[in-house]
């Protein structure tokens, strides 16, 4: 009897799965506010950045409103999973094979008054996106993962890792990218995010209401340093460069320089909490300065943990023909949990190093398990128990 009941649970869990993957709009650019009530789809006349709910992408799990404000305001609001080991989300998306940005946000704020910040993971897919690790500060976790969909849709879920903390979400992005933009990322490799930082400026750049200076969702943090020259370009313009990667103006018009041109640039990168790494990293150069003379010539070696991996020339501010070059090295790989990066003038250069933008991300493998495993694991399941049932009412 008890083999009937687990089959018949399977047979509804299967035409539940049917049901909620016939429910789609597609979007290329979806911005799901977790856990909130209020719906902001309705026409903004000065954004087309739209908030949604999330009752139409999972039945599961309940809202909670913040006790406090925060900004954005995407994270005054939760939902949080008491029930089941994983909870999932299904996003209807655009079209298969296209390369999406995946961000998921996580503000604890102690909605549950236990002083308990839980830990937990991330799935999309059925690949390991993120061990969540939330805490008692007002600062949002955020993770971000730049991988190609399969489907026309994807499934991101919340794992319970221990019986006693309840896994939450304040809110969940997906937005699809331009198609030649980092260029490795295949059907078989993700990209998990570590850091995307825009040197020698002050204000992160982001896509926001009003701005078309970056295109495609990413963030990119402002960092100045204190050992380098921070410096800018008299004016920035608007919007994003069209070429490798689409980096914005107010990120291309930045950039650290070392004092002369017989220093080097020294960074490190933290990959933690991974350790033993495939790394990708996306390096961004232009001279942001109209040099006077202009007779200079400006060009970087590349070098991680001391092997040089690339050089590159440093075209100035307003060459409209090659207007900026960009280093992806890929795979680069890291033993421990920090690599150092160093940016030395090439021979010939006239100029100290420069940078502009440095993005660092940990490779992931996608070629195996995921949704097919999944559910061919259940199919097996089935099988089996329907072979037991049949057996057993013979
Ligand atoms: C991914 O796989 C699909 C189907 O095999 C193929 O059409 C697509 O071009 C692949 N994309 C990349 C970036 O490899
Ligand atoms: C280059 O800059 C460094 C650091 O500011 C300084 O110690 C060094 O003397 C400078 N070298 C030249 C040739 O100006
Ligand atoms: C650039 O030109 C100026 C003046 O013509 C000269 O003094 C300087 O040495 C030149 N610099 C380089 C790097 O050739
Ligand atoms: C990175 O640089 C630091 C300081 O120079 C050094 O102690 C460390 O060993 C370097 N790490 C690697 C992996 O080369």
């Amino acid at each position: 009897m008890d083999e009937w009941k687990l089959a018949m649970a399977l047979l509804l869990t299967l035409s539940a799965l049917r049901t909620s993957s016939s429910y789609r709009y597609a979007s290329d650019d979806l911005r799901i506010d977790c856990g909130s009530s209020l719906d902001q789809t309705k026409p903004q006349p000065e954004t087309y950045l739209k908030w949604k709910t999330d009752e139409n992408f999972i039945k599961t799990g309940q809202n909670k409103l913040l006790p406090t404000n925060h900004t954005p305001a995407q994270l005054n609001t939760l939902r949080f999973f008491p029930k089941g080991r994983k909870n999932c989300y299904s996003l209807p998306l655009f079209t298969q094979y296209y390369k999406f940005l995946f961000r998921a946000g996580f503000l604890y704020d102690n909605y549950d008054g236990l002083s308990k910040p839980p830990s937990f993971h991330l799935e999309i897919d059925g690949h390991f996106w993120a061990n969540v690790m939330t805490s008692l500060s007002e600062e949002p976790v955020f993770h971000e993962f730049l991988y190609i969909i399969q489907e026309k849709q994807a499934t991101v879920c919340l794992v319970r890792t221990n019986d006693d903390e309840v896994p939450f979400i304040s809110s969940l992005e997906a937005t699809a990218q331009l198609s030649d933009s980092y260029k490795f990322v295949d059907n078989k490799t993700a990209l998990y995010l570590h850091s995307r930082i825009n040197y020698g400026a002050k204000k992160n750049v982001e896509q926001t209401i009003g701005s078309l200076d970056e295109c495609c969702n990413r963030i990119w943090k402002s960092k100045t340093m204190p050992n380098y020259l921070n410096i800018h370009s008299e004016t920035v313009p608007d919007g994003y460069l069209f070429y490798e990667n689409t980096p914005p103006w107010p990120v291309m018009a930045y950039a650290i320089q070392a004092h002369n041109v017989t220093e080097s640039i020294y960074l490190t990168v933290d990959l933690s909490p991974k350790t033993a790494v495939k790394a990708y990293l996306v390096l961004y150069f232009m001279d942001p300065i109209r040099r006077f003379p202009p007779n200079q010539t400006s060009s970087v070696e590349i070098y991680v943990d001391s092997v040089k991996l690339a050089v590159k020339d440093v075209p100035t501010f307003g060459s409209y023909e090659d207007m900026y070059h960009v280093a992806t090295l890929f795979p680069v790989w890291v033993g421990g949990s920090v690599a150092n990066v160093t940016i030395s003038p090439a021979e010939g250069s006239t100029m100290g190093p420069i940078l502009n933008a440095m993005e660092v991300f940990s490779a992931v493998d996608v070629s195996e398990g995921g949704r097919f495993s999944d559910f061919s694991a259940l199919l097996i399941v089935f099988l089996h128990l329907l072979f037991l049932c049949l057996n057993c009412c013979k």
